[in-house]
């Protein structure tokens, strides 16, 4: 059905389909908990790497409930999550989630979040070791779910099946050139990063129409693969930010590219290109030539 590569082998018995309808369930019942049983007052729990690297107790809540889900539904499979879940499985499958990405717009109800989830093969510690075989962004605020499976192309439906509204096959832009582009890409979290993030953006801020920071790197990708923004470009992603976005990127008929040559080519820390197959070698050449692929 798609120009993606096949998936790997997966357990006897599984099918990509039955795995991308869990991704969609799983993130559905996340972004309704965040959104519904969203407290008054959102504080902050903790902070990571940074003290804007912030730790809402729904980020923690969303991911306990996420954890359980996948648990009841396939007991042998590996867990990944950002908020520190890290369970070893024995299936080859792991399930990569971030239960709020884009939590500082969460923490000041900016409508720019979502939960992603993805079951990926191979080893989603390590940088380019592992593929993702279905994912599934949910928006609650739009309350929808954006999802892939591989060969199977990338949807956006109503978080409610009930509703009516069917479901509608998305396609990355058709733009190739850099100066038309609109160009979304985010930040980090640590001042120093930050720094050569915006020495990068003073260059390439010239060279396209504009860019957006949307504030949650899921949302960005998925808005690749509808062709809302025309390329997204991030360093310092971590594999729960991109590993569902990845895939509906590709399946949308996108690129999605990292750094460099080998295990470096996958997206991830150095760097995260996504675009239509014209425009993203070129936005990763903009990227690394001005020399924001270090990590
Ligand atoms: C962050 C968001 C943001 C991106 C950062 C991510 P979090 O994830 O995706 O857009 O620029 O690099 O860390 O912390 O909100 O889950």
């Amino acid at each position: 059905m798609t120009g993606t590569p096949p998936a790997p082998d997966l357990p006897e018995g599984l099918t990509v389909e039955a795995l991308q309808q869990l991704c969609v369930r799983f993130a559905t019942e996340a972004a309704r908990f965040i959104r519904d049983e969203r407290p008054e007052r959102v504080g902050v729990a903790a902070t990571k790497s940074s003290e804007t690297d912030v730790v809402t107790v729904m980020d923690r809540r969303s991911e306990e409930l996420l954890h359980r889900l996948i648990q009841q539904a396939r007991p042998d499979d590996g867990i990944l999550g950002e908020e520190g879940a890290d369970v070893a499985g024995t299936s080859g499958l792991t399930w990569v989630i971030d239960p709020i990405d884009g939590t500082v717009n969460y923490l000041y109800e900016v409508p720019a979040y979502a939960v992603s989830v993805a079951v990926v093969v191979g080893d989603a510690h390590s940088q380019g070791g592992w593929v993702p075989v279905a994912g599934a962004v949910a928006d609650p605020s739009l309350r929808l779910v954006h999802h892939a499976g591989r060969g199977r192309g990338a949807w956006t439906g109503p978080e409610d099946p009930a509703s009516g509204d069917e479901p509608l096959r998305l396609s990355v832009s058709g733009e190739d050139r850099l100066g038309r582009t609109l160009l979304a890409t985010g930040f980090g979290y640590d001042p120093q990063v930050r720094a050569r993030q915006a020495e990068v953006l003073l260059r390439v801020l010239p060279l396209v129409r504009d860019i957006r920071r949307i504030g949650s790197a899921a949302l960005d990708l998925v808005r690749v693969a509808e062709g809302s923004v025309d390329a997204y470009a991030e360093t310092g992603l971590n594999a729960w930010d991109l590993a569902a976005g990845w895939l509906i990127v590709l399946e949308a008929g996108g690129v999605v590219l990292g750094a460099g040559e080998g295990e470096a080519s996958a997206p991830g820390k150095a760097l995260t290109v996504a675009a239509g197959p014209a425009l993203a070698p070129e936005v990763r050449r903009l990227f690394v030539t001005t020399g924001d692929a270090a990590g």
